[in-house]
């Protein structure tokens, strides 16, 4: 067992999860400040009013939509009165960032994910100026990261699309997203340079297909609304990466990608199929960004299905010749599926799918399945030759406090040691070019799923609960001392 030396061992966050500081030093709304808190059984809701008649109600975010419109016509998404929101504080970084990175300091990170709230630099999304108070907090972020010798990975778009974008474009199906953002990219980039070298462009891109509300700030669900979206990210992203190669070629730009392996329940050739179709729904999104072109089967699927993008010539040059420096990616389980009826599909061990008797899950029905991480840095390097870097895995449990302020996670050890056993068969066996790797939720944060703070993934423990009471105190659970003795060992005790 043996990691590069120059690997990169951290633990990843979100601004709209972690951040809190809500409307503080000038911040804008996000399309996430809208969202109430729910469970593993009842689904977070989006808050909305309708400007003429004062109505207000709130729809929930489900995964996928049948449905064009998910909220009422003529209603835009709003914070209402007597709602709670978990984002609005979250874990309170905003005013815990010092002690916080000096928890990541005394784990030995060498890395921190984290993102940027774009509505903190850009309150509506298309100011002319960018708030130099948010501009002026990143920059002590940054300083604090370098006092531990922490490399910055920063993702500009975290399910925080400012709201006025929604309500005044629609969101990200609107091709003046694409020049918002690039002056957003632009002015984060050059405020620092010499202090962020990683930037992610879009957290998990593909999510778009199913929560587009929370990836692209869309409130129209259409299938042509999202392609429109994820095709507007797309030359986004280029254009991002083409300023960097011409300006700043030391800065790396990443996609980051939500990915799981599809496993069949059976080994009829039919499921074999059903893998596959099920794979290209994500895969395709990578071929785009880091491959640099769109593959067949999506430009076929497209023309099933009567969508028809609003492009240029310009915006396929633009995706060639500026794809993604390296790909980034999720991995938290796989998902298996069939086309028989096999009377346990209730559940399934990720988000969709029937259970796989071969993997357990935890309380969320989350498969805890290290086989993963192997086989998705397989496929996703080899498929492009290109770096790539895990930068969310983790188990989500409900963590008991104990009266002596410390926690037993060892199942979350056990999780981890079995993940990082698989990357290394990855890098040692395989011959992968692995970057790195970030922790999920390395100090507790707001569940996106849920919005629940129950469903903790830290090494430190946060003093909060799922309406929001609690003294945000830090506490370091086991995990935390058995992560510093990985790193410190490059992985060899583990
Ligand atoms: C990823 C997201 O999908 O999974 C994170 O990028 C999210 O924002 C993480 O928190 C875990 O999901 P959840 O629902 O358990 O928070």
């Amino acid at each position: 067992m043996s990691f590069p030396k120059e690997f990169l061992w951290g633990g990843a966050t979100a601004a709209n999860q972690y951040e809190g500081g809500y409307l503080e030093g000038g911040k804008g709304i996000n399309t996430s400040d809208t969202l109430t808190n729910g469970s593993h059984t009842v689904a977070r809701r989006v808050t909305w009013r309708n400007p003429q008649t004062n109505e207000t109600g709130s729809t929930p975010m489900v995964f996928t939509s049948a449905t064009d419109r998910f909220i009422p016509e003529g209603a835009i998404p709003a914070v209402l009165e007597n709602e709670y929101y978990p984002s609005h504080t979250a874990t309170d970084f905003y005013h815990h960032f010092k002690e916080d990175i000096a928890l990541m300091g005394e784990m030995g990170f060498k890395t921190f994910r984290m993102s940027m709230n774009w509505a903190r630099i850009f309150p509506n999304g298309d100011d002319e100026q960018p708030n130099e108070e948010g501009l002026k907090f990143y920059d002590e972020v940054f300083d604090e990261c370098k006092k531990y010798g922490i490399e910055p990975l920063v993702t500009l778009s975290h399910y925080e699309t400012p709201i006025g974008l929604t309500i005044k474009y629609g969101g990200w199906k609107d091709r003046r997203c694409i020049d918002f953002f690039e002056k957003y990219a632009k002015t984060v980039i050059e405020r620092y340079v010499g202090k962020v070298k990683y930037y992610l462009t879009f957290n998990e891109i593909n999510i778009m297909s199913m929560m587009p509300y929370m990836a692209g700030g869309l409130v129209d669900f259409s299938e042509q609304a999202k392609a429109q979206g994820a095709h507007n990210q797309f030359v986004a992203s280029a254009k991002v990466v083409k300023f960097c190669h011409e300006n700043y070629p030391d800065i790396k730009v990443g996609q980051m990608l939500a990915y799981g392996p599809v496993y069949t329940y059976t080994c009829d050739p039919a499921d074999q199929i059903l893998a596959l179709e099920r794979s290209q729904e994500t895969i395709w999104y990578a071929d785009v960004q880091t491959g640099g072109h769109y593959p067949e089967f999506k430009l076929k699927d497209y023309e099933r299905k009567g969508i028809q993008l609003e492009d240029c010539p310009e915006d396929y040059e633009l995706l060639e010749k500026y794809s993604a420096d390296f790909l980034s990616f999720s991995c938290y389980g796989s998902s298996t599926v069939t086309t028989h009826d096999v009377g346990n599909d209730s559940g399934g061990n990720f988000v969709m799918g029937v259970t796989n008797p071969y993997v357990k899950t935890n309380a969320w029905g989350w498969a805890t399945d290290p086989a993963c991480l192997r086989l998705a840095c397989n496929t996703l390097y080899y498929r492009y030759n290109k770096p790539i870097w895990i930068v969310e895995n983790g188990i989500g449990w409900s963590d008991v406090l104990e009266e002596d302020k410390t926690v037993h996670d060892d199942y979350r050890i056990d999780y981890l040691r079995q993940n990082i056993q698989s990357m290394d068969d990855a890098i040692n066996k395989d011959g992968v070019n692995l970057m790195g790797y970030t922790m999920w939720g390395c100090i507790d944060l707001v569940s996106a799923g849920t919005g629940e703070m129950r469903k903790r993934y830290g090494f430190v423990y946060v003093d909060r609960d799922d309406e929001g009471n609690g003294s945000l105190n830090r506490y370091k659970k086991d995990s935390f001392y058995w992560y510093k003795k990985v790193i410190e060992t490059q992985g060899e005790d583990l």
